[in-house]
Parts: structure tokens; C-alpha cells; sequence
């Protein structure tokens, strides 16, 4: 069965899905993006990520050209005709269609794309035995709330970690960690508490951590919002990240260095179990 893609109001298969070179999507980078986790055929935080897409959207001025109720029918209507049981949906508006000039165009109809992919979340070998990070600056421009185009830095930032043997990024600004090149960063402290850079422009509202610090805190966890330098996750007792396509995985090892004794630590181990409950049961509760 060949991929089943969504273009611009349309079902098609991904072999005949054309979008015109003057894309601005794709001459600029002109456009925004979400990303939902799929577990047993249902959509993860669904109405979250829409909420940050219509904030992305707002920031960027492209009109939305759907309501929340018609995303997610047409992001239910995606995942049915793909079989998709569990991984990642994608799905990008760009300002359309246009002769090449930076203003705005006049009367342009938005791009919309939405595709998936399948992936095992819940059984990843990297969920087993924690990833390894790379610490490279962050290179980004300073709308990083906005779930932008142009992943250009994010881009150089992941194959760097790959090629240094790691499969994450944590980027670092004026000595402090940001966040990961696809993901939220989080350290643990010694004493149990849990440490997250707060909101600001500087990061990507994530939806994962979100909904991670609320099943943090209401298990009385520790939490910390505040800046963390590279030293001190050097030193941390544990590490992790979320995304919505890795839900929460445990980082064990940052620049070559082991964190806590080199394995997924009791914290991330039992914040994950707690996020695939959640996902397990919205998943089966729809
Ligand atoms: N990335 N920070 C950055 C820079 C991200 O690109 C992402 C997500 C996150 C985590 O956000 P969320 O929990 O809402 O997925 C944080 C997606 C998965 C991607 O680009 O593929």
C-alpha cells in the first residue's frame, strides 16, 4: 500500500502529491509545523498541539485555514487511511504559492501538508537503554517558540551529534542549555528535583513537557523551572528529554560523560511509565 498523504485539501497517494517550485514553504521556509505522537491509531495531546499551531500560525500571520474540529478530523481521516497504529504525524502550512518576493503576497492560498510516519515509541531500544548527547551551540534565530520552518541549525546540530556517535543535540546559549535539537532537555538534580528551562522565546513550548511536568507534579515530584548550565547536567543525577515522537527518554551519557552511573535513571524510568499511561489511556479512552 503505497503512503497516503494530505495536500491541500486532498487525499492522495504520496507519488502524486506535487507542490509548485514557488512554494515559499520551500524559497523561504515561510511556514509552520506540529508533530503528534500516534498510539493505537489515536492522536497524543492532539487538541495541545493544535493550540500551539494556531499560536504558531498567529505569530507568523498565515491565516488558519481550519478549525480545531476539521484538523482532527482530517488528522483521524490521515492516520485511518495510513493504518498508522503507532508513530508520528507531521503536518506543515506555508504562506502558498507565489512569484519570489519577501513581502507577503496579496490573495495566496496556504499550503497545507500533512503526512506520517511509523515508528515504535513505547518498545524503542533507545527507550531501554537510554541516548547519548552532544553539547553544540545554538545557532537558532530567537523566535524559538514559534514551531517555525527552516530547521537549518537543527539540521547541522543532529548530524553533528550523529557523527560524534550520539543521537541527540542539547544546544547552549550564553553557557546555558536550551533545549534539544528535536526536544525538550531535562536534568535531575542529586537532591530528586527535577529541572526544566522555563517558557520564554528562547524554546519550543513543548507539548510533551508539558503534559510531563503536570504528571510530575501531580505525583509530587520536584520541579524546578529555571536555566541550567552544561556543568551542571555534567554533574546531574539524571537526564531525559520529551517529543512527541519519543514521549520521554532517558539520556545517559552528555559529551562522552556518563550521567548518574550510565543507565536510564528511576525518575525518567518512572515519569516515562507515567506518560505512556496517560498516552495508553487518552488512547484508549476516544
Ligand atoms: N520536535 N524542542 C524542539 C526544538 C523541537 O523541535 C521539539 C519537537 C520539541 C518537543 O516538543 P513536543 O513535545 O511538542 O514534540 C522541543 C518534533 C518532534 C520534530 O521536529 O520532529
Amino acid at each position: 500500500m503505497s503512503r497516503i498523504v494530505f495536500l491541500n485539501g486532498s487525499f492522495l497517494p504520496a507519488e502524486q502529491a506535487r507542490i509548485p517550485v514557488m512554494d515559499r514553504g520551500f524559497l523561504f521556509g515561510d511556514g509552520v509545523y506540529e508533530g503528534m505522537g500516534v498510539l493505537g491509531g489515536r492522536l497524543i495531546d492532539n487538541e495541545a498541539h493544535l493550540v500551539r499551531l494556531e499560536r504558531s500560525l498567529g505569530e507568523v500571520r498565515i491565516a488558519n485555514p481550519y478549525s480545531r474540529a476539521e484538523w482532527t478530523s482530517l488528522e483521524e481521516e490521515l492516520v485511518r487511511r495510513n493504518g498508522l497504529a503507532e508513530g508520528f504525524l507531521y503536518l506543515q502550512v506555508t504562506r502558498g504559492v507565489a512569484e519570489r518576493d519577501f513581502l507577503f503576497p496579496k490573495s495566496t492560498e496556504p499550503t497545507v501538508l500533512m503526512f506520517t510516519q511509523a515508528k515504535s515509541i513505547v518498545h524503542s531500544p533507545a527507550a531501554e537503554t537510554g541516548i547519548s548527547v552532544i553539547s553544540v551551540p545554538d545557532l537558532r534565530w530567537k523566535r524559538r517558540d514559534i514551531k517555525s520552518l527552516s530547521l537549518l541549525a537543527q539540521v547541522l546540530a543532529k548530524q553533528a551529534a550523529v557523527e560524534a556517535g550520539a543521537q541527540e543535540a542539547w544546544l547552549v546559549e550564553d553557557g546555558f542549555v536550551t533545549e534539544g535539537g528535536s526536544s525538550s532537555a531535562f536534568i535531575i538534580t542529586k537532591a530528586g528535583s527535577i529541572v526544566v528551562r522555563p517558557l520564554s522565546h528562547a524554546i519550543l513550548p513543548g507539548i510533551t513537557r508539558q503534559s510531563t511536568l503536570a504528571l510530575a507534579q501531580e505525583t509530587g515530584l520536584t520541579i524546578e523551572e529555571r536555566l541550567f548550565t552544561l556543568e551542571e547536567a555534567h554533574d546531574a543525577a539524571e537526564a531525559f528529554l520529551t517529543s512527541a515522537s519519543n514521549f520521554v527518554l532517558p539520556i545517559v551519557s552528555i559529551d562522552g560523560r556518563p550521567v548518574g552511573n550510565g543507565k536510564p535513571g528511576p525518575l525518567t524510568r518512572r515519569l516515562r511509565e507515567l506518560y505512556l499511561g496517560m498516552a495508553g489511556a487518552s488512547a484508549e479512552a476516544a
